[in-house]
């Protein structure tokens, strides 16, 4: 995932901004989510090169942000953005990183967990649950699947895909499979998040939030 990520590191975020249906909007609704009290503290999960996190810090640029991403690539392309910003950066998966308890005041992912099952997000957003503060709340903004059939096609495409070129089951091959918006509701609920919701949508796009 990570080399797929630094291969597409030059003109992402113009490739970003030009491709995906309501990007331009979307980015800017996400950041107006968040809060925006001084020094509030945020966990970005897949933060890439923080397209995100341009809109937010216009609208609060004290807040504290740690930024979670694989690629080194996209994370010297974040930090290089925000100089003077409160901004830690950590490279790795946020499946394997400890996020902390009562620790962050939101969360806010965008178009990075649509490759996921159920079964591999319940575990990951129960710790992330956990690293909220009592009243914290998540911001999933991402790409999903239109109907269940669609979620399944995409699932045995990707089956289809490993097989042909030989990678294991538990190995990586960059190819979407979203989950309904149905069925991500009922992961953050299964997850312990006490109320889910579905704000708005942009084609394929659109963001959920599950407060703790
Ligand atoms: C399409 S980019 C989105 C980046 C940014 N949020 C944006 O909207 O421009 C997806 C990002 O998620 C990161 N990512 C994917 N899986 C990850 C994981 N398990 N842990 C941390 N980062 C991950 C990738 O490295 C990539 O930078």
């Amino acid at each position: 995932m990570s080399d797929f990520f630094e291969r597409r590191l030059s003109g992402y975020d113009e490739h970003m901004l030009a491709n995906i249906d309501g990007a331009e909007e979307f980015y800017s609704f996400t950041a107006r989510l968040l809060p925006d009290h001084q020094g509030c503290s945020i966990l970005d999960l897949g933060c890439g090169t923080g397209l995100e996190l341009e809109r937010y810090f216009a609208l609060c640029p004290t807040a504290r942000v740690t930024g979670i991403d694989l690629s080194h690539g996209m994370l010297d392309a974040l930090e290089s953005k925000f100089p003077d910003k409160d901004i830690r950066l950590i490279c790795g998966s946020y499946f394997d990183l400890p996020f902390g308890v009562d620790e962050f005041d939101a969360a806010v992912s965008v178009e990075s967990l649509h490759h996921f099952t159920m079964d591999e997000k319940i575990p990951l957003y129960s710790k992330l649950c956990e690293a909220l503060k009592d009243g914290g709340y998540f911001i999933l903004t991402d790409y999903f699947a239109e109907s269940e059939e669609d979620e399944k096609l995409c699932r045995q495409k990707l089956q289809q895909l490993k097989a042909e070129q030989g990678i294991s089951d538990s190995g990586f091959y960059h190819y979407d499979t979203p989950l309904t918006a149905e069925h991500e509701c009922e992961a953050l609920k299964k997850a312990g998040f006490s109320s889910v919701v579905v704000l708005k949508s942009w084609g394929p796009t659109s963001i959920i939030k599950a407060a703790k």
